[in-house]
């Protein structure tokens, strides 16, 4: 429809809808009940913020995360669209003046937690104003079975009949698997089955890459080094790790980085918030705590010192990086003993045999993620049952691979298992094969074994590399009760004797190569005139994010900085053509922007 045409263009500053958010808008306009489930950065926010621009009265947008109000209400003032959150962040007389906005239907968007939405005397302000649509986000919460479960998202089924609405109500969530969406039916629409778009789950902008460990820290440096002192993750198996790794970087001249984990002091937690927030080059090194409340669209990358717990995790944490649509790095280091950790950690967990054996299973998948041999994104999606073409946007599918015969090497690691009765880890089973005299090798007199020594051909390294393809290859087997011994499988036998071959990578890729990186569409320019004036800009835009007080971003995004530097625009008019300008930003910055470039290019 041209009048929501012409809403995402002067309001937004964006020219065509991203895919799906038309059918959603069109649909809620209609006063159909939607239910939207798209990856991470496809766009669902605007799914209510337009349609909301559309209906004469209030929206209300149901979201977890208090942290979160402050910037997305402060972007949309940004944008010239009235909106406030209600919470408990904020001052009384704050509030007080929100509620007297709510009254005198001053108001567009209010965003609210659920508990605080359904008490007696929120419901009393808001019956006041004419609810015209409510969103809820991030509607997995309601799952009892997902780890970000809301009690008080149970309640939400309850806020119609509540406010005697019959408002249309949007859910939107990232991540709902069969059970997810059917709670979420139950719960919040009460049974009464809403339409439900669902979009696959690529993430096409993201580069997958991953690296056997060999010195993690080491590895991560260099990875760092070629990000361009963009900002990004560094996510660690424990809290120890966060704080030396942030050490490190800083000793290597990285000035904004600071470590995140739950052991912190609240102030020091906020603190590594708002450095990420507010800074375009910080660097966080964290445990997984650091996940919810981070709404960042520039993260340019995400980095795991320690393989993630699972192939969803690994999903969700990478899913961090490039929010925003431009291209984004990742890279896993893994290494045997985060097989081993990651395995213990599920085998102590108390839970039933069938929750273990799914435990293991998705890091089963995420095992064989890292030693893949194909694409990695087809490897990835094909475990969410998506089959996609060859991304060229990860290590595989850029830099190749490849395969020669490893059965002779197969063999000796077999032998070594089988000849110390499957009851040794892999560091004693390389010891043998490298002949290396340590004390457990003389007490059971392994010395005199004749599979002892005969691995010199290769290094500690290497061979630790062969056991992990063979492990992911279904060759061996950890016993995790026994301390991580090695055992034969079936197929295992089958290469012992000769009845089966097995193909190893040619080398140990010990950090990626310098990947030829694909030239997207969206790319700053490698003239020095456009990169002085994107940094100039994202100057002026710290400059004006601190006079505001809200982070650089929410003045605008990382995408219109490249876009106004490649085109240089020297008129107002031609700001409408930039991404991400619409009017309300065109008034503000409009003239300085234009100031900046035009006095860059008299020089
Ligand atoms: N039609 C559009 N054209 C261009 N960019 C868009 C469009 N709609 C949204 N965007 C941009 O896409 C980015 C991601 O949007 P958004 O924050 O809504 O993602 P999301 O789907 O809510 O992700 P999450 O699951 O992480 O909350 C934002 O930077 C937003 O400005
Ligand atoms: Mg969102
Ligand atoms: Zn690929």
């Amino acid at each position: 429809m041209k009048q929501f045409k012409d809403i995402l263009k002067n309001t937004f500053g964006f020219d065509e809808y991203l895919p799906y958010q038309e059918d959603i808008i069109t649909a809620i306009f209609d006063k159909k009940d939607v239910l939207a489930i798209m990856p991470t950065g496809s766009g669902k926010s605007l799914t209510y913020q337009l349609p909301a621009l559309l209906f004469d009265g209030l929206t209300l947008v149901v979201s977890p995360m208090i942290s979160l109000m402050k910037d997305q209400s402060d972007a949309l003032n940004e944008l010239g669209i009235k909106a406030r959150s209600l919470n408990s962040s904020y001052s009384l007389s704050e509030n007080n003046q929100t509620i007297n906005l709510i009254k005198n239907n001053g108001l567009k968007i209010l965003f609210i937690a659920p508990e605080r939405l359904m008490q007696p005397e929120t419901l009393n302000i808001i019956r006041k104003a004419k609810v015209s649509f409510i969103a809820i986000d991030e509607a997995h919460c309601v799952s009892q079975w997902g780890h970000d479960f809301r009690e008080e998202y149970l309640k939400l089924g309850e806020v119609r009949p509540e406010l005697k609405v019959s408002a249309p109500i949007l859910s939107l969530t990232a991540t709902a698997d069969n059970r997810t969406k059917k709670e979420i039916v139950d719960k919040i629409y009460l049974s009464k089955t809403p339409i439900t778009i669902e979009s696959g789950y690529d993430r096409p902008n993201i580069f997958l890459s991953f690296a056997p460990k060999n010195n993690a820290k080491n590895q991560v440096l260099s990875f760092i080094e070629q990000q361009d002192n963009n900002s990004g993750i560094i996510y660690c198996s424990s809290r120890k790790k966060t704080e030396d790794l942030a050490k490190f970087i800083k000793s290597n001249g990285y000035k904004n980085v600071l470590p995140y984990h739950a052991g912190l002091s609240a102030k020091e937690r906020s603190n590594a918030h708002e450095l990420f927030k507010n800074n375009d080059d910080a660097i966080i090194t964290a445990t997984i705590a650091f996940g919810m409340g981070i709404d960042k669209p520039n993260v340019r990358f995400v980095c795991h010192l320690d393989m993630p717990s699972n192939i969803e995790s690994y999903y969700q944490e990478i899913g961090r990086a490039g929010r925003d649509g431009l291209p984004a790095k990742t890279l896993t280091i893994y290494g045997m003993d985060d097989i081993m950790l990651r395995s213990e950690q599920i085998q102590s967990k108390e839970s039933n045999e069938e929750q273990k054996r799914l435990e293991f299973q998705r890091l089963g998948a995420l095992i064989s993620l890292c030693d893949a041999t194909r694409c990695r994104r087809q490897v990835l999606l094909n475990y969410f049952n998506e089959e996609i073409e060859e991304c060229n946007n990860c290590d595989i599918c850029l830099d190749g691979i490849d395969l020669i015969d490893g059965t002779e090497d197969a063999q000796k690691i077999l032998s070594a298992i089988k000849r110390t009765g499957e009851r040794f880890g892999s560091n004693h089973i390389i010891n043998i094969l490298i002949g290396k005299e340590t004390d457990n090798i003389i007490k059971f007199a392994h010395d005199k074994l004749k599979t002892y020594g005969v691995g010199e051909n290769h290094n500690a390294i290497q061979w630790r590399s062969i056991i992990r393809q063979m492990y992911s290859a279904g060759y061996i087997h950890i016993e995790i009760e026994k301390y991580g011994a090695l055992k034969i499988t079936v197929a295992g036998n089958e290469i012992l004797y000769g009845k089966r071959n097995f193909s190893k990578r040619s080398q140990d890729v010990v950090a990626p190569k310098k990947t030829k990186v694909q030239k997207q569409e969206i790319s700053l320019n490698e003239d020095s005139g456009s990169i002085i004036i994107s940094n100039l800009l994202k100057k002026y835009r710290t400059e004006k994010s601190k006079e505001k007080n809200v982070p650089p971003y929410v003045i605008y995004a990382d995408r219109t900085v490249i876009e106004l530097a490649n085109h240089k625009p020297r008129h107002i008019e031609n700001l409408f053509n930039i991404y991400g300008l619409g009017k309300s930003k065109i008034e503000e910055y409009g003239e300085d922007i234009i100031k900046i470039i035009t006095k860059q290019e008299n020089r």
